[in-house]
């Protein structure tokens, strides 16, 4: 059995086939419709979320599959005392398969080791996304034909930001992608993922200036500062909007780069950027579907 709980615990061939995968879904949603039948998926999420939950909801009911789950701590026994462990040796008496967002960093990894059935992360704390990452490949992908040679840069709460860590490690295992760090000095990326970098021989370099780097951009990933993560307040409300993206700011940027955004978007992307070609963000979104129906498909053993 294979869980997903770091996007590292893909090799980039798996990763290939995954989105190769994605993308024949996405071409044929009516070849896979029944693949899930009578397949269950519980999506345990402790922690908020709009589309992580629910792209992992609809994929399982386009699959032909059914869905369960709770969206909030308070709602589950976890308000009780149960830990994670019995939680998903729970659950797994009921569903094939989980997807678990957890505010704890590592808390899906401590699920996966009790779980008699695969494990997602959906978002651990500030430390990894790896469904998000692959959606994120999957976009970059279709706009810009693959990742090899790409300037990349990611801007915002790279301290928190468990969107970037996860793509990072991804994108840091194909040739000549080069990173781009942009953030206040507050934000910057954690040592950890910088050794992560360094060990992976990907150039890369810091930055302050989101105007500075727009000019040598394949890709633009904005990020939010993550209001949830800070222990005071005052601080986010100092640093939360270090980075607007505008449609003037946009004018130094090449006619070809696309800016990506996990979302939710607070105020670091203008809406008047949101008509602008470039804005990939939501296209993005739709991605999210087809790369969660691929692999569940992957993990229930049921792919092409
Ligand atoms: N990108 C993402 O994780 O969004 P949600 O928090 O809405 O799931």
């Amino acid at each position: 059995m294979k869980h997903l709980i770091d996007i590292l615990d893909l090799s980039v061939e798996e990763v290939e086939r995954l989105l190769e995968l994605a993308g024949r879904i996405q071409d044929a949603p009516a070849d896979y419709a029944e693949r899930c039948r009578r397949k269950k998926l519980a999506t345990l999420f402790f922690e908020p979320s709009t589309r992580t939950r629910l792209s992992f909801e609809a994929a399982m009911y386009e699959l032909g599959g059914n869905v369960l789950g709770f969206s909030e701590a308070q709602s589950s026994s976890a308000a009780k005392g149960e830990s994670v462990s019995d939680t998903v040796r729970t659950v797994g008496c009921y569903a094939d398969i989980i997807a678990m967002r957890h505010p704890k960093e590592g808390a899906p990894l401590v699920a996966s080791l009790r779980s008699p059935v695969p494990v997602i992360n959906a978002g651990d704390g500030g430390h990894n996304h790896p469904t998000q990452t692959l959606t994120d490949l999957m976009t970059i992908r279709r706009e810009l034909g693959g990742f090899s040679g790409l300037t990349v840069g990611l801007c915002g709460d790279l301290k928190f930001g468990r969107t970037v860590h996860s793509l990072l490690a991804a994108l840091s295992r194909y040739p000549g992608v080069r990173f781009v760090l942009i953030s206040p000095e507050e934000l910057r990326l954690p040592e950890y993922n910088k050794k992560a970098l360094e060990a992976s021989g990907a150039d890369w370099r810091e930055t302050e200036s989101l105007e500075e780097a727009m000019p040598e951009l394949d890709v633009l990933y904005m990020t939010r500062v993550q209001r949830e993560r800070f222990f005071n307040e005052a601080d986010y409300l100092r640093l939360r909007d270090s980075y607007i993206l505008t449609p003037e700011k946009l004018g130094a940027a090449r006619a070809d780069m696309r800016v990506l955004h996990p979302l939710p978007r607070v105020n670091e992307i203008s809406v008047a950027v949101d008509d602008d070609p470039r804005a990939a963000y939501f296209r993005q979104v739709r991605n999210g579907k087809f790369v969660r129906m691929a692999l569940i498909l992957t993990l229930l053993g049921l792919g092409d």
